[in-house]
């Protein structure tokens, strides 16, 4: 990474209680699960101020991969698209303005998807998954953060998800817990 970006990141790091930013092992896990996988359709639910968009952003030029992302408070996707400019990766990245399920529920669902990091309000990951899951290609994965410290909230998702014939899941025990599925089917 260049060295703005890396001055930047470190920058957000450390207002990131503030903004619920994911742990930078979080963001270099899901940046190696990206290049690793050649995923270029990327979707983010819940941009904050843009730090894990940065790091999808980063992969997806190394991809030649696109982001998508969802947020609905204006603030914050100001702060996002100026910190992803500053880092030369506002062309990465488009940002949808809004409620993500209404958003989601609207979008063409025959694009299929390679990559999704779900990180929004914690009661609507099940509602995330529902609309996302037909989206999602075989060879397709999805990252969501805070499902052991949200476990309560988060459960009908787990449950949903953990369940899934089509997923192969498991837990990955950084800060507040990512659930990684990958599409097998
Ligand atoms: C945990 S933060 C995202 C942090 C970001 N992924 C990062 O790691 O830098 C969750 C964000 O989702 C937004 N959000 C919550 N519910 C939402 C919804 N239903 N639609 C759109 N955005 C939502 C919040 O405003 C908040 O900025």
């Amino acid at each position: 990474m260049d060295e703005k970006t890396e001055i930047k990141l470190h920058e957000l790091e450390q207002t990131r209680k503030e903004f619920w930013n994911i742990a930078r092992e979080s963001a270099e896990l899901i940046y190696k699960y990206i290049t690793e996988n050649n995923y270029k359709n990327i979707f983010e639910i819940g941009t904050s101020n843009g730090y894990s968009t940065i790091w999808l952003a980063m992969a997806a030029k190394q991809t030649g991969g696109h982001i998508t992302s969802f947020e609905f408070w204006e603030k914050r996707i100001v702060l996002a698209e100026a910190n992803l400019e500053y880092c030369s990766l506002r062309e990465y990245v488009d940002i949808i303005q809004g409620s993500a399920l209404d958003a989601l529920k609207n979008i063409d669902k025959t694009i299929p998807l390679d990559f999704v990091l779900i990180d929004a309000n914690k009661k609507e990951y099940i509602k995330y998954f529902e609309q996302l899951h037909p989206m999602l290609r075989p060879g397709a994965m999805f990252v969501a953060d805070n499902v052991i410290s949200h476990k309560k909230s988060v459960q009908e998702f787990l449950d949903a998800a953990e369940n899934h014939p089509d997923y192969k899941t498991y837990y990955v025990e950084y800060d507040g817990g990512l659930l990684v599925g990958e599409k097998i089917k």
